[in-house]
C-alpha cells in the first residue's frame, strides 16, 4: 500500500528476542514481563507496572482492583464519568461491573472530553472519571484530575492511545490511580497484542497481579496484605481469593517490549516530525478541521474532520482516498454512543447529546503516522484532499 495506517516498528533487536525466549523454553509470563514491568514503570517513573495480554485486559483488571479496594471501594450502581469518543473496551468493563456511564461530549478541536461539561456530569453517585487522551493528544489531565481531587473520585486514566505523550512536562498515563497502555501492532510500541496498567498504590498493584492470573496469590509478594497464609503448602499453591481471570501476557511480548521501550523516544521523536509536516500542510485550510494540540502530542495518526460549513461529500473524499491508495480508518471507535453496544449499557448523557463527537463519528477520520519518514505519502494525502474537496 502506498500510505498504510500502521507499518511494523521490529527490526533485528525484536526478532532476537523472541529466538531467545524460544531459546530459553519459557513462553509463559517470566523473567523478561518481570523485567519490562520494572522498565517501563521506571520510564513513567511510576512504582508498579502489571503487563497483561492487552490493553482491554489493562482496562478490565483496572477497573476490577478498584471493586476490591479494602478503603473505598466501587460498587454496583455507581457512577463513571466517560468522554463520547474513545475505544470500545473503555466503556465495556464499566458496563460489565454494573456502572451506570455519564457521558460528556468531546471539544471538536482537541476531540478530548470537554472539560466546560464537567461539573455538570457530577452527580452524588459519581465514584470515578476515566480519562483518554485521543490519538496522542494529552486530554485536559491537569483539569480533570483536579477535578477528581475535588470530589474524591477514583481517575482512570486510558492512556492505550497516547503513550509518551507529556502535558506541563508530564507524562500521559501518569496523572490516574491507575493508568493503563496498550501495545497493538500499530501503537507507539507494539509486542503484538499487550498491554500494562501502572500505579503507584501498592495494593492496587497486588490486586491487579492476582485478578491478571486466577484469582489467586501465587504472584503476590510475601507478606501481602490481601490475605493470610495459612499451613498447608499443598492449599497454599492453589489459593485463589478474588474474582479474576487469566489475562497473563506471553513471555515473548514481554521480550519484545523491552527492546521497543529502548526505541521509544527516538520512534515518538520521528512520528512528531510526521506531525509537524502535516500541520504545516493542512493547518489553515477550513476544509478540514485537525486536531489541536493539547500539550505534546505523541501522534498515534492524523485526524481530519471534514468541515460541515463547507459542502464536501465525503463519500467523495473517501472515494479518492481508496483510489490513491491511502489508508484511513474511522477517528478511534468513533462516539461510542453510535454503537449498537450502547443499548446494554446504563447511562446518560450529559446536556442530552454529544453533537461534536456525533460529528467526528459521521464526518472524521484519520490516516496513520509511524517511526518512519512519511514526507511523500504526506505531500500526496495533502493533494488528494485538495483535489476531492474542490
Ligand atoms: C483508548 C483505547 N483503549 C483501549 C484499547 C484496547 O487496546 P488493545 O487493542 O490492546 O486491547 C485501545 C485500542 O486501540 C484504545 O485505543
Amino acid at each position: 500500500m502506498f500510505y498504510d495506517l500502521a507499518y511494523s516498528s521490529w527490526g533485528q533487536e525484536e526478532l532476537d528476542a523472541i529466538q531467545s525466549v524460544i531459546a530459553g523454553g519459557r513462553f509463559t509470563m517470566g523473567e523478561n514481563v518481570a523485567a519490562f514491568e520494572k522498565e517501563f514503570a521506571a520510564y513513567f517513573g511510576m512504582r508498579h507496572g502489571v503487563m497483561v495480554n492487552s490493553g482491554s485486559s489493562a482496562n478490565l483488571i483496572a477497573v476490577a482492583s478498584l471493586f476490591y479496594k479494602s478503603d473505598r471501594p466501587l460498587h454496583r450502581g455507581d457512577e463513571a464519568i466517560v468522554p463520547a469518543i474513545s475505544w470500545s473496551t473503555t466503556y465495556h468493563p464499566l458496563q460489565q461491573y454494573g456502572l451506570k456511564l455519564r457521558f460528556v461530549d468531546v471539544d471538536l478541536e482537541t476531540l478530548n472530553l470537554d472539560t466546560r461539561k464537567l461539573e455538570r456530569a457530577l452527580t452524588p453517585q459519581t465514584r470515578m472519571i476515566v480519562a483518554v487522551s485521543i490519538l496522542g493528544n494529552p486530554a485536559a489531565l491537569d483539569v480533570i484530575s483536579d477535578f477528581a481531587a475535588r470530589h474524591g473520585l477514583y481517575l482512570l486514566e486510558d492512556n492505550c492511545e497516547s503513550m509518551d505523550a507529556e502535558l506541563n512536562g508530564r507524562k500521559t498515563g501518569t496523572f490516574g490511580i491507575l493508568n493503563t497502555f496498550s501495545f497493538f501492532f500499530s501503537h507507539h510500541i507494539s509486542t503484538m497484542e499487550g498491554g500494562m496498567v501502572l500505579t503507584n498504590e501498592e495494593e492496587l498493584d497486588h490486586l491487579l497481579r492476582s485478578i491478571r492470573a486466577h484469582g489467586w496469590t501465587r504472584d503476590l509478594p510475601p507478606g501481602s496484605p490481601l490475605y493470610e497464609r495459612r499451613g498447608s503448602d499443598f492449599f497454599e499453591a492453589y489459593r485463589f481469593i478474588l474474582p479474576g481471570y487469566n489475562v497473563r501476557p506471553m513471555e515473548m511480548a514481554g521480550a519484545v517490549g523491552r527492546q521497543q521501550l529502548k526505541k521509544l523516544p527516538a520512534m515518538t521523536a520521528q512520528r512528531r516530525r510526521n506531525q509537524q509536516l502535516f500541520q504545516n500542510l493542512f493547518a489553515g485550510d477550513d476544509r478540514f478541521l485537525l486536531q489541536r494540540e493539547n500539550g505534546q502530542s505523541s501522534s498515534f495518526s492524523f485526524t481530519i474532520v471534514l468541515n460541515p460549513r463547507h459542502a464536501i461529500d465525503r463519500e467523495k473524499v473517501f472515494a479518492a482516498l481508496r483510489e490513491a491508495d491511502i489508508g484511513f480508518r474511522m477517528i478511534t471507535g468513533g462516539c461510542f454512543l453510535c454503537h449498537d453496544a450502547i443499548r446494554y449499557f446504563d447511562y446518560d448523557v450529559v446536556d442530552g447529546a454529544a453533537p461534536n463527537a456525533e460529528l467526528a463519528h459521521h464526518r472524521g477520520f484519520f490516516v496513520g503516522n509511524c517511526p518512519a519518514d512519511l514526507t511523500p505519502q504526506v505531500h500526496r494525502l495533502r493533494e488528494v484532499l485538495d483535489c476531492a474537496c474542490r
